[in-house]
């Protein structure tokens, strides 16, 4: 029997859909336009704190997200008022969870892993989102790189949610839809599971992890086959 390893989730595009706040986007811009401006912002979301974070400069991700949502408007020459902005941010705190997400997270919790939320999300995002999601259940608390001032995926991010939950790197496995995230996660000696919400396209910069799943209930499934007495066959 392998002892239960602790469970360390990412949050957005790996629990909660940040590109589906484009049907909140279309109140005000047509569909394909409101696509756009989501994928736009998300990929400039993540850039500005890769950009940050080698830069050596910390703002926190509501800032990250409030400009990065600024610059997808303007790329996408749509003007918004401020108070449309403003439900915009308000809405990244109520995304939509996947639809494995209960099922898989239920299952999860059943097998006596130690399970927490890990993410670059503030506490105040992540209060309010794991709240609005119903995701408390599930997870003994997060662990922000907000404590660290260092975003995803430097190493110091990884080595800090493991102090938080008193483990070694090779005792934690990071839960992740975001190939950097599971790549920075391994660079570290932690192990990583992919879960493959993109249709299978990995990143070039490094291996896939040993564990890709499509949901998180094929990672329940995974972890339990990997988890049950071993039968002995000398009888
Ligand atoms: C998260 O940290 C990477 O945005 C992703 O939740």
């Amino acid at each position: 029997m392998t002892a239960p390893q602790a469970l360390a989730f990412d949050m957005y595009a790996t629990l909660v859909d940040p590109i589906r706040i484009w049907k909140q986007l279309e109140l005000h811009v047509p569909g394909e336009e409101a696509l756009r401006i989501a994928q736009v912002w998300r990929q400039k979301q993540l850039e500005y704190t890769f950009r940050l974070t080698v830069m050596e400069r910390y703002e926190n991700f509501e800032w990250v997200t409030r400009r990065s949502l600024d610059y997808a408007l303007d790329e996408c020459g749509k003007e918004l008022a401020t108070s449309h902005r403003d439900a915009l941010i308000a809405q990244y705190n109520d995304l939509e969870r996947f639809p494995d997400v209960h099922e898989g997270l239920t299952a999860l919790k059943a097998l006596g892993h130690k399970m927490i939320v890990f993410s670059n999300g503030t506490p105040r995002m992540l209060e309010a989102i794991m709240d609005a999601a119903g995701l408390n259940q599930y997870f003994e608390g997060y662990v922000s790189v907000d404590e660290v001032r260092v975003y995803k995926p430097s190493p110091r991010v990884y080595r800090h949610v493991a102090e938080r939950l008193g483990r070694p790197l090779d005792e934690v496995r990071l839960v992740s839809s975001n190939p950097f995230d599971d790549i920075g996660a391994e660079a570290v000696g932690m192990s990583a599971v992919w879960v493959d919400r993109s249709g299978g396209n990995f990143c070039r910069l490094g291996d896939r992890p040993d564990m890709v799943v499509g949901s998180l209930t094929e990672l329940a499934d995974l972890l339990a086959s990997r988890t049950q007495p071993q039968l002995d066959l000398r009888r």
